[in-house]
């Protein structure tokens, strides 16, 4: 009998046979010749092509502070990134999207920034950036940048221009207006626009006696972008980055692009949040038309590029509809290929129903976009805790892995995910970092528990770095770490390891079509995937509990191609009834339909 590696390998060399590649390609693929690029990565088919890299691609986040530190300074940088770039080609993934490393005061860390076409030097210098990418692109791995689009930094060149004069050129480049006389008979904010991240939106200015307007912090102040000079500067910004090789752009907040011209009072919603201020609707500030017509443009400066750039969206649309819209109004397909699916990541509990309605909506989009699947980032809790019940963790950290892997869409992974790292916040209000922590403590502890050095080993830094880390790094480093979960073949790592392996060596999983089926099973998540003349079936047990199913399919038995836990089966093959398929609490398959 073959074994899973066996059977993988076979069916790759089945299918390179198919599509005509040679024997020193199918090395490479392997990972055993010198041109693996070659393959993992096929040059890019054009702008909307059918075969665009970024269809089958596995992208992954790097939080550039927090990831490898170079230089002692207990801070991540570039020349860090560099020298991990082995670890990720090794781990399976096709392409980085770095958080911002621009020249910034570090108020967002790095979402304010002062200068759009550099780097930090916190992070190295523009030699050690074009060095990343060459070395990236040397290992088949592609490198997507951050684009701030809503806003700078109040430090950044244009912003005190700005603010110095009301007559000054750049005026007109952020949203300044008069204050008004409330009920109190004092000058306020113009209206209650309220800020993301606490408090109005509105801060006044005592040089030009006007307000400036921030969606989030105070040091961040929004562009104007119904001004054509603004656009046109952030449009040479993504050309800049294109001329550095870059494969595409990540675009921060970009509902928040447009205001309401008629500066109209958001509707009050029941109750409070963190900060102390009423719930608001921001039905003035969010998803205005406008937002369109900027994405489309966006995406004509890059497609001006080779290489088939890929446009990814933070839009944390509030349903299929504004999400289908960021491919293209009215199904057009000219906007952004790959909008970050929020309804499914917030969905905040292993919830078989949900996440079934959710998949099946966003597949069922009517601009036939291709969906894109995160759980964890910077700015969201670790899903190793957020999903986890406290007692299968680790199994439901494998279980998502599955659900991310497999489903039909581009996935997009958070650093540290793939080692089970948890959320970590701080203990006090002294050690918070993230600003929204210290406004919100204790109901808003901020982001930095989501945000904590990675975990490569278990020495006292955990590899991180050689000096004081920005962030401590998390007891859990000891066992959670790459070092020794590489060591066990049913770790985290390891489940990562290998899922992601077969989505690459199986076209039905990486492009196939999605169809669900038990639909009406309220604790397993199960779905063909299909390609060709080949099914493989997904079947997720999102319950505490052991399950058997029966799966109603064209053929009768399925080769598992992975089973989780490994049990006492380990990676040896196996072959299931249709008709009892068993799974243990929180466990999975993967299976060939025979
Ligand atoms: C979204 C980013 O992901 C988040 O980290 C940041 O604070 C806000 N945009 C503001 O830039």
């Amino acid at each position: 009998m073959l074994g899973a590696v066996e059977l993988r390998c076979g069916l790759l060399l089945g299918m390179m046979t198919m599509v005509g590649l040679n024997a020193q390609m199918v090395k490479a693929a392997t990972g055993e010749g010198p041109g693996a690029a070659a393959i993992v990565v096929p040059a890019g088919a054009g702008a909307g092509g059918g075969d665009s890299w970024w269809r089958h691609a596995v992208l992954y986040e790097i939080y550039p502070r927090s990831f490898q530190d170079s230089n002692g300074d207990g801070i991540g940088d570039i020349n860090g990134i560099t020298s991990r770039l082995d670890y990720l080609k090794d781990l399976g993934i096709d392409a980085i999207w770095i958080t911002p490393m621009y020249p910034s005061p570090g108020v967002d860390y790095g979402y304010d920034i002062s200068d759009y076409t550099a780097i930090d030097p916190e992070y190295g210098t523009m030699a050690d950036f074009d060095h990343m990418v060459a070395e990236a692109k040397a290992r088949g791995i592609r490198v997507i940048m951050d684009y701030v689009i809503n806003h700078t930094s109040d430090q950044n060149a244009w912003f005190k221009e700005s603010r110095s004069s009301r007559d000054n050129p750049k005026r007109d480049w952020y949203v300044w207006r008069d204050g008004k006389i409330g009920e109190d008979g004092k000058l306020g904010p113009p209206n209650n626009w309220q800020s993301w991240f606490g408090h109005s939106a509105w801060t006044w200015d005592e040089t030009t006696k006007q307000y400036y307007y921030h969606y989030f912090y105070v040091q961040q102040p929004d562009l104007n972008w119904k001004n054509p000079e603004v656009r046109k500067a952030m449009y040479g910004v993504l050309e800049f980055w294109m001329k550095h090789g870059v494969a595409g752009f990540r675009i921060d907040a970009v509902s928040r692009l447009f205001e309401d011209p008629e500066m109209r009072d958001d509707p009050y919603m029941p109750g409070y949040n963190a900060y102390g201020d009423r719930n608001i609707q921001h039905k003035y500030t969010d998803d205005l038309p406008e937002v369109h017509d900027v994405l489309r443009e966006v995406r004509k400066v890059v497609d001006a590029f080779p290489g088939d750039p890929v446009l990814v969206t933070e839009a944390d649309e509030p349903n299929i509809g504004e999400l289908t819209k960021m491919y293209g109004v009215d199904g057009k397909n000219d906007e952004v290929q790959l909008p970050m699916d929020f309804q499914i990541a917030d969905v905040n509990e292993l919830s078989a129903v949900k996440f079934r309605k959710l998949f099946d909506e966003v597949e069922a989009n009517t601009a036939k976009g291709q969906p894109e699947y995160f759980f964890s980032n910077h700015d969201q809790r670790r899903q190793w805790d957020r999903y986890g019940d406290g007692v299968h963790n680790d199994q439901i950290a494998k279980l998502m892995a599955a659900l991310l892997l497999t489903t039909r869409g581009t996935p997009q992974m958070y650093y540290g995910e793939e080692i089970g790292m948890r959320t970590t916040d701080p203990a006090r209000i002294e050690d918070v970092h993230d600003p929204i922590g210290k406004l919100g403590w204790p109901k808003e502890k901020g982001r930095d528990g989501e945000r904590t050095p990675m975990q490569w080993d278990a020495s006292v830094h955990a590899g991180f770095t050689t000096g004081k880390p920005w962030l401590p790094v998390p007891p859990s480093a000891a066992t959670y770490n790459v070092q020794v979960e590489s060591q066990n073949p049913d770790s985290i790592y390891s489940t990562y390891k290998r899922l992601l392996a077969l989505r690459k060596s199986e076209p039905a999983l990486r492009d196939g079509a999605y169809e669900a089926v038990n639909e009406s099973d309220e604790h397993v998540f199960a779905y063909l995937r299909k390609s060709g003349d080949e099914t493989l079936l997904v079947a997720l047990n999102m319950s505490a509990a052991a399950r058997t199913i029966a799966v109603k399919s064209a053929g009768r038995e399925a080769d598992v191609l992975y089973r989780s836990p490994l049990g006492k089966m380990g990676l040896k093959a196996e072959t299931v009834s249709l008709g009892k398929i068993e799974l243990e609490p929180f466990g999975f398959v993967v299976a060939r339909v025979k």
